[in-house]
C-alpha cells in the first residue's frame, strides 16, 4: 500500500509504493529494497541521506522517456506537433460549456465530486507534456489554477512566455519527468481536469501503464480526463505511436476511470489533419471514479 509521507525539513513530500526506493547521495544513485509501511521508517531514510528522492519509476522507465530525445527536438526546432495554437476541440470543450455541463452529469450519476470545486470551471488543470504551452495557457483563462509539465525545459521556457503574453499568472510551467510524479504533483494535485494532447501518443506504448497510474495517483472521483486521440491509427513505430479509443480503456479502466465519451472529431476541429490525413481523430473523456 503507497503510503503518504508528510514534509520534512528541506525533503519533497512523497508518495511511495512498496517497492525499491532510490536514493540519491553526492556522488552517486543507488537502489535500496524497501517496505515503507510507517512515516517513521521515512523520517529516518531521510534524514540519513542529503538528497533523498523517492520514485514510483525505475532507471529504465526514466531511459524509456527519452529526454535527451526530446530536449534535442526541442534544441533544434524539430516539433512538427507543434501546430501553433491551442487543440481546436478544447477550445470548443471549455467555450461552449461543455467542462461545466460535463460535472454536473457526473455528479448527477453519483460519482463523487469534489464539493469544493467551482462546478463549472476546474480548480486546478494539469497539460502533461505541455510543449510550447498554448493548450496550457487557453486552459488558464478558464481554470483557476494549471500546471503545465513537460521534460524540456526548452518548452516550459515558451509555455511560460505565451502565458506572460497573456498576462496569465495561474499557469505554472514544471520541468520535470511525468512519470516521476513527485517531481510535480505537489504543484496542483488532485487535478479536477487533465487535458492530453499527443502526450499519450508521445510516449513508449510500454509506459502506458504507468502513464494511467500516474493519472489516478494525481486525480480524485470526479477528475475529468480529456484526450486526443491522435494518431488514430495502427503505427507501432513511433515518437508517434499509433493510439486508439482502446488503448485508452486498456490502461484507464483498470485504474479507477470511467470512459464518459468517445467522439469523432469534426473536420474542422481537427488539430493535425495536416501531418497525418489517415487519422481518425477522437476526443475521449474518462471521470475518476
Ligand atoms: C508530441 S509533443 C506534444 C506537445 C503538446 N502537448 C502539443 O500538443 O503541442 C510531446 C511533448 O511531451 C514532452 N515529453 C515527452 N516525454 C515526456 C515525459 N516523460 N515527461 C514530460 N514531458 C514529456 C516532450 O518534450 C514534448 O514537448
Amino acid at each position: 500500500m503507497p503510503v503518504s509521507a508528510p514534509k520534512y525539513s528541506g525533503f519533497v513530500a512523497v508518495r511511495v509504493p512498496t517497492a525499491t526506493v532510490r536514493i540519491r547521495g553526492a556522488s552517486s544513485v543507488r537502489a535500496l529494497p524497501v517496505h515503507c509501511d510507517t512515516i517513521k521508517t521515512w523520517k529516518r531514510w531521510c534524514c540519513a541521506s542529503p538528497i533523498v528522492l523517492a520514485m514510483a519509476s525505475s532507471g529504465e522507465d526514466i531511459n524509456k522517456s527519452r529526454p535527451s530525445f526530446w530536449e534535442s527536438k526541442w534544441e533544434t526546432s524539430s516539433t512538427p506537433w507543434d501546430c501553433g495554437a491551442a487543440h481546436p476541440y478544447l477550445k470548443r470543450f471549455l467555450e461552449t460549456g461543455e467542462y461545466g455541463r460535463l460535472r454536473q452529469q457526473i455528479a448527477e450519476s453519483g460519482v463523487s465530486t469534489d464539493e469544493s470545486a467551482p462546478p463549472l470551471k476546474p480548480r486546478s488543470a494539469l497539460i502533461p507534456g505541455c510543449g510550447s504551452g498554448y493548450d496550457a495557457v487557453l486552459v488558464g483563462a478558464f481554470a483557476n489554477q494549471v500546471t503545465a509539465v513537460d521534460l524540456s525545459g526548452i518548452a516550459v521556457k515558451r509555455m511560460e512566455n505565451l502565458a506572460r503574453e497573456a498576462d496569465l499568472t495561474n499557469v505554472k510551467g514544471v520541468v520535470a519527468n511525468f512519470f516521476v510524479t513527485q517531481d510535480w504533483m505537489s504543484q496542483g494535485a488532485p487535478f479536477d481536469f487533465i487535458f492530453d494532447d499527443t502526450f499519450f501518443c508521445a510516449i513508449d506504448p510500454s509506459m502506458r501503464g504507468k502513464w494511467a497510474r500516474a493519472m489516478k495517483e494525481v486525480t480524485a472521483p470526479g477528475s475529468i480526463l480529456l484526450c486526443s486521440v491522435f494518431p488514430n491509427l495502427q503505427k507501432p513505430d513511433g515518437p508517434p505511436y499509433g493510439v486508439s479509443p482502446q488503448a485508452y480503456r486498456d490502461v484507464l479502466l483498470p485504474n479507477a476511470f470511467k470512459e464518459i465519451s468517445v467522439t469523432e472529431i469534426p473536420a474542422e476541429l481537427r488539430a493535425r489533419a495536416h501531418i497525418t490525413a489517415d487519422s481518425i481523430d477522437m476526443a475521449a473523456v474518462f471521470v475518476r471514479e
